[in-house]
């Protein structure tokens, strides 16, 4: 069981909780010290798209923060780069090109299908975030409304800026602004990622908490360095976006009980509850690789004699009933749903295990709950680049219990 969370960023880069603390702490740093002088104030391209490079020169906490996001990753990421070349193998430009929209999506407005421009390669970056006008969630996948240039669209009431247009927007703050990347209906009509919409059917859309209270919390730091401006609001919505490569977030909003185990004969059974009590929309949530397993094993003096795994997971089928297992084809080609066993929100599952012919005086019962994604990603060495499989599989909970045979 080898934890290669290290790689899922591929070519070497990590993003762990750790390297998220030493953020913080610059983050920190920053709001102390304020900015070095400096002699130009940096201009937004009013005319077009604009590097984050430059947003960050003013911005400087925010930018700190998500340049170490998967959003600033979206495109070079191995991950995706690998998932993407799978693609262009099998579908050819015209079918690669759908997933830039989300990826690299200023490619929404430049059609840089070839992805020449840079600013195509940084993915979810700042100006196209707020450079976001509306979001249209009747079509058939979510289409936006673009404002490209002068003006930057964003929470704050009162905000004013030498540098470019200021919009207040509402939009900001609420999950249909998420939902914009985060919600995605194929051509076969069928909902591939379904975040938004597990989210909009949960007790937190009624209780008016969107994405952005659990993903975006405030933070300590400026919202622009000192030199640029003296008063400005000292918190700052966390543009980390941490989601299931956090462990403690994920431990934290998913439980794992042992109600009892029954043993009478030889038959022994197990009853546990799993629990989704923090996550927003369904456990898991986004490509339906994402998968957790629960691990049920009966031990006899540490030597495993017997074990069942439950599976909390969507499966996606092809037209010929073919079940898809990379995202690649998920996204173009899955035209139904198999089977949905994901935990939704809120949802408290009793599941009950049984073995028979136990033969032992006493046993340990043990049962582990693990999040897993299996696919592949780009390795460079001096060999070349080559797509390799990758496994990440963390342990969420466990629980264990030692028994000895009633009347044994
Ligand atoms: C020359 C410095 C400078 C640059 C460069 C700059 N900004 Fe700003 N920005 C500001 C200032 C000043 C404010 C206002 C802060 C305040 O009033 O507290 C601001 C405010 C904002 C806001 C808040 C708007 C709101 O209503 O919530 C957003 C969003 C924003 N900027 C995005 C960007 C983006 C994206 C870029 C890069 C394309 C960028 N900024 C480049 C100085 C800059
Ligand atoms: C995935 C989209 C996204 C990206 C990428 C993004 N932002 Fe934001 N940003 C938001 C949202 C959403 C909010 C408001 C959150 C809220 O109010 O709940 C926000 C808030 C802000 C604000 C207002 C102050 C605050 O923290 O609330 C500024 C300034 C800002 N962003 C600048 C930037 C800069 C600079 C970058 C790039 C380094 C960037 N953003 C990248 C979505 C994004
Ligand atoms: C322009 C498209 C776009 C928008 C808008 C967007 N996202 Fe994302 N988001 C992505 C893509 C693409 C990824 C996957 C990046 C990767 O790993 O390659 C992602 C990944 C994530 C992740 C996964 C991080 C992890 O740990 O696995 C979270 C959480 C997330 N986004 C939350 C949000 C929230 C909250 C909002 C709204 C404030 C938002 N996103 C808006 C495109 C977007
Ligand atoms: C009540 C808090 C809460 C809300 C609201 C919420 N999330 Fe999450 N989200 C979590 C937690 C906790 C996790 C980690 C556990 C998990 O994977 O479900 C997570 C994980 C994620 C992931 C990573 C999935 C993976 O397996 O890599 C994405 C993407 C994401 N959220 C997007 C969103 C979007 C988009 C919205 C709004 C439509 C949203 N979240 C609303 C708490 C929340
Ligand atoms: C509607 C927007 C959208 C489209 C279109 C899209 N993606 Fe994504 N993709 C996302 C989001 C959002 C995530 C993060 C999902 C999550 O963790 O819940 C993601 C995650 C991924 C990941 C996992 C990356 C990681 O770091 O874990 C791969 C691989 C991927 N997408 C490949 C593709 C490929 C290949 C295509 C085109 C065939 C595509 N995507 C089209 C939005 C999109």
């Amino acid at each position: 069981m080898v934890c290669a969370a290290e790689q899922r960023f591929g070519l070497g880069e990590s993003m762990t909780y750790q390297t998220l603390g030493a953020v913080l702490i610059v983050l920190h740093a920053w709001m102390a010290q304020g900015a070095p002088a400096q002699e130009q104030i940096p201009e937004v391209n009013t005319e077009g798209w604009t590097s984050s490079e430059v947003c960050g020169e003013c911005h400087q906490a925010i930018h700190a923060v998500w340049q170490h996001s998967l959003h600033s990753r979206s495109w070079t990421n191995g991950v995706f780069q690998a998932a993407y070349r799978r693609a262009l193998d099998s579908f050819g430009p015209t079918g690669a090109r759908q997933c830039l929209p989300c990826h690299a999506p200023t490619s929404r407005h430049t059609q840089d299908y070839e992805v020449a421009q840079p600013i195509t390669a940084e993915g979810v970056t700042c100006d196209f975030c707020h450079s976001v006008k509306a979001v249209n969630l009747t079509g058939e996948s979510c289409s936006v409304e673009l404002d490209v240039g002068k003006a930057k669209y964003g929470p704050l009431r009162h905000a004013q800026s030498p540098a470019h247009r200021i919009v207040n927007s509402p939009l900001h703050t609420r999950s249909e602004f998420c939902a914009a990347c985060h919600e995605y209906r194929n051509a076969s009509g069928l909902t591939v990622l379904g975040t938004y919409s597990e989210w909009k059917a949960s007790p937190y859309a009624k209780l008016g908490k969107q994405c952005q209270d659990c993903h975006m919390p405030l933070v300590p730091g400026r919202v622009v360095a000192l030199n640029v401006k003296e008063k400005t609001p000292a918190s700052v919505n966390l543009h980390d976006i941490s989601g299931s490569h956090d462990l403690d977030r994920v431990r934290e909003a998913i439980t794992l009980k042992l109600d009892g185990v029954d043993w009478f004969g030889n038959r022994v059974w197990v009853f546990l509850e799993v629990t989704n009590r923090g996550s927003g929309h369904c456990f898991p949530t986004g490509l339906p690789m994402h998968r957790a397993v629960l691990e049920v094993v009966l031990r006899d003096r540490g030597i495993e004699i017997d074990r069942r795994e439950i599976q909390f997971a969507v499966v996606m089928l092809d037209k010929e009933g073919r079940p898809l297992q990379h995202e690649h084809e998920v996204f173009l080609q899955a035209a139904r749903i198999r089977s949905d066993t994901r935990l939704k929100p809120k949802e408290a599952r009793k599941i009950e295990v049984s073995f028979r012919k136990v033969e032992a005086p006493k046993l340990t019962v043990s049962a582990s709950l693990f999040y897993e994604y299996c696919t592949e990603t780009i390795v460079a060495d001096e060999a070349g680049e080559r797509i390799e499989p990758v496994e990440m599989k963390f342990l969420v909970a466990s629980v264990q219990r030692t028994i000895t045979k009633p009347g044994g």
